[in-house]
């Protein structure tokens, strides 16, 4: 999992390519590096490190007009110089994004025909590999022949010495993504890393090549055989891809959520007719109606979105759920019955074990819709139907404005399915939809409070741990918010059902322990008042989140966060943003790196 970038054209490669590996920073960071053509010859500059530490490798930048970089989530070989890409052998200089499933074994075959090598990574046999091929041929012959015995997953960028201004990519279960101008062409992990300087990209698809020259590029097979695809207009401007005057961007991803959920409800529901916008999911309609059961599948705060999904999904449109994480489903050899949708909720939709959710679901003959945030994304292109989540691009590792509008899509789909099952009448679905579009406006007053929860989170850095609780559809929002803290501040939280607390967890609670109760007003908030009561009587802190007025939760707590009143369903969006801002500011004030924490990457294209 790490981020590539390859720029030809007339601009300054080298600036635009370090420009890139910063927006793209998000997938790893562990080593950085660039290669580039200057006065005939490639040179190579890499580190250990994050971006910055390779710029100060530079006293001054080289002119150069082609160049490559990559930023480094290890898999294979520890975080190094001599592991950092780009690798060279030869006159091949390359960079990686994936796993050489078979490196081993081929590492071992070259080797033997007296192949020397100077990293650990599963990476640097692929130059070999390209090297071995290169006399008499063109960089792209010679890539179709090296990769016939590679297995694995790749997205590659590579520069043959002999071939000044050509930089050949290659994709294969990693995304690729080629970007178009006037002054030059791009090749990158991820749109927002030549977002400055094109919008107008292609999504290659696993098995296609490009060639970029500064005045053209191709797309071919690796057969050899010329493929015509056309570009696509990103809409997204690259102010949105930048902090936007936060601190940090996750910060600015948590403020952007009412923005965020308005736009993922813009065009597809009709307060004044009641009606959703049923296109928008990409599904025919006969597959919706005849969909007996459900299985959800994500990974991490997608899965947390799924199982709150399931509350609305049975309740509302009483199909029976199932919810799994992606990479428990890909190897338990689901029981699948004929008329299961499966839906795939992602942000990146580029989730190794979601992806492979997605291919067993197919191999199975069944229909799969996705929630997914990124277009085009391998998730998007593999399923049936996709519903796009228009959160933008989302930046910081911790998943912010992606789970909020998850999970109003999911509210959307609950009731689309409603709807189509006639399990609720028109006017129910009316009202409900009437109170979703009221949503972006309550997050705005929540965030108006965000320095009372500075001042909470500010009270509790030194804890060693937190016990998050709620009850029914809570639950999911007690998981979310326990992962949120664990992820940024290094802290050690749980989250927990309510109700479960007294077989075993009631254990810890001691006048040490933060206890965040999401409790607002709904049909188990007497029952989470007793489970307050039961804390409160061991000396546990209490902070809840609880409805704006709520006196009686309020006597219980040390500490109160209010959110205004919304049905069950909308209260997961209103209860998770003061557990988002939480950790945000735990983190913060310990000092860490909140939008890249340690040992994560922002998307895991890796299993
Ligand atoms: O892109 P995806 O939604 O498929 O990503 C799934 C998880 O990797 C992601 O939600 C991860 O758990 C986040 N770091 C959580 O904040």
């Amino acid at each position: 999992m790490c981020g590539i970038i390859g720029y030809t054209g007339k601009e300054n490669a080298l600036q635009i390519v370090l420009e890139g590996l910063k927006r793209l920073e998000y997938r790893g960071y562990d080593s950085a590096g660039v290669a580039y053509f200057n006065k005939g010859t490639i040179e190579i500059k890499r580190c250990r490190g994050k971006i910055k530490d390779l710029e100060r490798l530079f006293s001054e930048r080289p002119v150069s007009n082609t160049g490559i970089g990559h930023t480094r989530w290890a898999t294979h070989g520890r975080p190094s110089e001599e592991n950092a890409h780009p690798h060279r052998y030869g006159r091949i200089v390359l960079v990686h994004n994936g796993i050489i499933e078979n490196y081993l074994e081929l590492k071992r075959e070259l080797i033997n025909k007296g192949h020397a090598f100077s990293s650990e990574t599963d990476t640097e046999i692929l130059c070999h590999l390209i090297d071995n091929h290169i006399d008499n041929k063109s960089l792209e012959d010679a890539i179709i022949e090296a990769l016939r015995p590679v297995k694995g997953a790749y997205a590659i960028a590579v520069m043959n010495e002999l071939e000044p201004e050509k930089i050949v990519g290659v994709r294969k279960d990693c995304p690729l993504i080629v970007g178009l101008s006037q002054n030059g062409h791009f090749l990158a992990s991820d749109v927002p890393a030549f977002l400055h300087y094109s919008r107008d990209v292609i999504f290659l698809d696993d098995g296609e090549m490009v060639i970029l020259k500064p005045d053209g590029f191709r797309i071919m097979n690796l057969d050899g055989e010329e493929v015509r695809k056309s570009s696509i207009h990103i809409d997204w401007n690259p102010v949105m891809a930048e902090k936007g005057g936060y601190k940090h961007f996750m910060l600015k991803e948590i403020f952007e959520q009412p923005r965020a959920i308005a736009d993922t409800l813009r065009g597809r529901i009709n307060p004044d007719s009641g009606e959703i916008a049923r296109e928008e999911f990409n599904i025919e309609e006969g597959i919706l109606r005849n969909t007996e059961r459900i299985m959800i599948v994500a990974c991490g705060t997608s899965y947390h979105a799924g199982l709150a999904g399931r509350y609305m999904l049975e309740e509302l449109a009483r199909i029976p759920v199932e919810v799994d994480i992606g990479s428990e489903f890909r190897y338990r050899k689901p029981v699948l019955e004929k008329n299961t949708l499966v839906i795939a909720i992602t942000q990146s939709g580029e989730t190794a074990d979601t992806i492979a959710a997605i291919r067993e679901a197919k191999a199975q003959e069944l229909r799969v819709l996705s929630i997914c945030n990124v277009l085009g994304s391998t998730a998007a292109r593999e399923s049936d139907g996709v519903f796009y989540t228009h959160a933008g691009p989302e930046i910081g590792v911790a998943s912010t404005k992606a789970f909020t509008t998850q999970l109003a899509s999911l509210y959307i789909l609950s009731l689309l399915l409603a709807g189509l099952k006639g399990s609720l009448k028109h006017e129910s679905i009316k009202k409900l939809i009437s109170e979703l579009l009221e949503i972006p406006h309550k997050i705005e007053s929540i965030l108006k409070h965000s320095s009372t929860i500075e001042t909470i989170a500010k009270q509790h850095i030194n804890r060693r741990g937190f016990l998050y609780l709620g009850r029914g559809i809570n639950y999911p929002i007690a998981l979310e918010g326990a992962l949120k803290l664990k992820e940024i501040s290094y802290i050690h939280a749980e989250g927990y059902p309510a109700g479960e607390m007294k077989h075993g967890p009631i254990a810890l609670i001691d006048e040490e322990l933060p206890v965040v109760v999401i409790a607002p007003k709904d049909e188990l908030y007497e029952k989470l008042l007793s489970n307050m009561q039961e804390v409160k009587s061991r000396g546990g802190i209490i902070i809840s989140i609880v409805t704006e007025g709520d006196r009686n939760a309020k006597e219980l707590s040390d500490y109160v966060i209010e959110i205004p009143p919304a049905n069950k369903y909308l209260s997961t969006i209103l209860s998770v943003i003061p557990l988002q801002l939480l950790a945000y500011y735990v983190g913060v004030t310990k000092g860490y790196d909140v939008d890249q924490p340690r040992n994560l990457a922002k998307s895991v294209t890796v299993e």
